[in-house]
């Protein structure tokens, strides 16, 4: 019987399992100064940036930003849940984890995920069966008629779901499998007033099982043969399965794509397996929607290229600049596949051959490149100009990496004939005021830019949590800005350990960590960063805590003088007035602070 694990049961797992033994069976390892250094087996790599650092006992690659403590290499390493690699550590370790009951509710979640796999998997081989049946003839010549070969055909499971209302549907009576599982497995719809029961959602159209990395079936997709309308049609999502969370193919492709160190991304089943059936294997699909952050990171777990194709009309364009913004900010390489008008991969290997699409993938122009020449340059209205000088600065503010970043503000600057300094103080400003630029999509907390001195403070608490009271004593949590940095200084306040002078634990809480960045941003720092002194830690902090500070008045500053200004514009006097006052005190309270503090700028 499974259950959950106690939490001393993986503490003591935790404190037991050597990251660097456990590490060392799956990565060859050298010291290399206090860290220890290997090949990251999260991505391709030629040279080592996958360090580990005994002391804190995490890990963390610096080519693709993985990164955690002894579970969660495991989860990664070896494919496992958490139970699962807290169990595997046990094992090794020789801790005994006790065999406890789950609640109910849990053991109902459980099982329901579980269920609809199994019943996933039913219908796959229901639906290949029927593939080869009498009735699948139709779906079989329209398989050839489209070049797909047998290989293809078993390799990605392809089958059919005949006419008919209840074929599905019945098989599943026959088997007493509950159809409230199958419609939340989105196989049956259920109609309010129809008939109990309800009827198959897929009918008269090739199925396409849409695979988890690992190779579970999640989801299906459907197409119709024939015409009618929608010509594709999905499962909906479900407990398993999310949209935006995975790619189609790569269960079948992902190792081929590590091989290679390059993925090919399109749009459609029929690109990707057309592909795959021309023996271009290195390849993965979106299904038709925007690309998301958590697919780049999926690919990125296998290479750090990407070549992509999109189409030449503005729906294409949109969709490159989405896609070039989400490669830059997750340091993945993206290049630009262009296809002749009027053909998508499938068509374009059908007709000119494999080896011709791999001529287009290897001149596939840098996606930057891309950008500037299509997007940015050419002979434009000024009024044109303006709004390409918008996007870009919107697009610019997005990228992290300010060497990437520097690059760029270049290139667009000397194309534009803008300069630099301007197209930069254009991007802080951008950056300073959180302004977004029209019609674009909220920006999530995982797309905030981090504040490097919050993350040192926060960074400092973690190696000396001796310096935790003193978060307390000078109000320090009430000067940070970053909510997530905030949360993290307040669990470590709340988890200090008086007697001890520490936190126990501490590297689990940044694991627990939401926001991805500010979490590989901090695991990365924390291996980077040489141990302090006790004395330079104190001073350290002081000026840490200075410097959050000063930046918080700063802020509340422009927030003042820019309410200023709109009073001032409306002619507001009372507001003005008040506004000045307010101005007034929070002057005197910074140089109290400054004096008080004895640290003058
Ligand atoms: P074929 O016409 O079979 O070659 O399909 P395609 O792969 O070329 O499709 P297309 O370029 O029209 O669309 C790309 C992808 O978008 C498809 O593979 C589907 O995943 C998705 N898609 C296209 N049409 C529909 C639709 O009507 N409904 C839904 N849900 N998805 C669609
Ligand atoms: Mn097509």
């Amino acid at each position: 019987m499974k259950g959950p694990i106690p939490q001393d049961k993986i503490e003591e797992v935790k404190n037991r399992a050597d990251i660097v033994s456990v590490i060392s069976e799956y990565v060859t390892l050298k010291k290399a100064g206090k860290n220890f250094l290997g090949l990251c087996p999260f991505h391709k790599e030629k040279t080592a940036s996958f360090t580990v650092n005994s002391d804190k006992q995490i890990f963390y690659c610096f080519g693709c930003g993985e990164g955690g403590n002894v579970i969660s290499f495991m989860m990664k390493a070896a494919n496992l849940t958490f139970p699962e690699a807290v169990r595997a550590l046990a094992e090794k370790t020789g801790v005994v984890i006790p065999r406890r009951e789950m609640n109910r509710e849990q053991k109902a979640a459980l099982t329901k995920m579980e269920q609809i796999r199994k019943l996933n998997e039913k219908a796959a081989a229901f639906f290949v069966r029927d593939l080869f049946l009498e009735t699948g003839s139709g779906a079989r010549s329209y398989l050839r008629d489209r070049g797909i070969g047998d290989e293809a055909v078993r390799v990605f499971r392809i089958g059919y779901a005949p006419e008919g209302w209840r074929h599905l549907r019945d098989l599943l009576e026959r088997e007493k499998i509950p159809l409230g599982l199958a419609e939340q497995a989105g196989l049956i719809v259920q109609k309010t007033g129809d008939a109990p029961g309800g009827y198959d959602r897929f009918r008269q159209r090739l199925i396409f099982p849409i695979e988890d990395a690992g190779g579970q079936v999640i989801a299906f997709g459907g197409r119709l043969i024939g015409s009618g309308e929608p010509k594709y049609l999905n499962s909906p999502e479900s407990p398993l399965y999310v949209k935006g969370r995975n790619l189609y193919g790569l269960s079948k492709t992902k190792e081929e794509i590590r091989r290679s160190g390059c993925a090919i991304l399109v749009e459609g089943y029929f690109d990707l397996i057309s592909l795959w059936n021309a023996g271009i294997k290195n390849v993965v699909a979106t299904l038709g929607t925007a690309l998301t952050r958590e697919q780049v990171r999926l690919i990125r777990r296998y290479t750090l290229q990407v070549v992509a194709s999109f189409d030449p009309d503005e729906a294409g364009r949109k969709a490159l600049v989405r896609c070039l913004e989400l490669l830059l900010s997750e340091n993945v390489e993206g290049k630009v596949l262009m296809l002749p008008e009027g053909y998508d991969p499938d068509d374009y290997v059908r007709t000119f051959g494999k080896e011709s699409f791999l001529d287009r993938v290897n001149d596939a122009l840098p996606m930057v490149d891309y950008y500037i020449d299509h997007f940015i340059g050419g002979n434009q209205s000024l009024q044109k100009d303006r709004d390409t000088l918008t996007a870009a600065i919107a697009l610019l503010s997005r990228i992290e990496d300010a060497l990437q970043r520097n690059l760029f503000v270049k290139r667009i600057s000397e194309t534009l004939g803008v300069d630099q300094d301007l197209l930069k103080r254009e991007i802080n400003l951008m950056l300073a005021t959180g302004m977004k630029p029209a019609g674009e999509a909220i920006r999530g907390q995982n797309e905030r830019k981090i504040d490097p001195v919050e993350l040192f403070l926060v960074q400092l608490l973690i190696e000396h949590p001796e310096k935790i009271p003193r978060m307390v004593t000078e109000n320090v949590m009430d000067y940070m800005e970053d909510p997530d940095l905030k949360t993290m200084g307040r669990m470590l306040v709340e988890r200090y350990d008086i007697k001890e002078f520490s936190v126990p634990d501490a590297t689990a809480l940044i694991e627990g960590l939401e926001n991805e960045r500010i979490r590989t941003q901090l695991l990365r720092s924390l291996v980077e960063s040489p141990p302090l002194d006790h004395s330079v830690a104190d001073r350290v902090f002081d000026d840490t805590v200075h410097k959050v500070k000063r930046k918080w008045y700063r802020q509340q500053h422009g927030i003042i003088r820019r309410k200023l200004v709109a009073a001032q514009r409306s002619g507001d006097q009372t507001l003005c007035h008040s506004l000045i006052l307010e101005k007034d005190k929070l002057l005197r309270e910074e140089r109290a602070l400054q004096s008080g503090q004895g640290l003058n700028e």
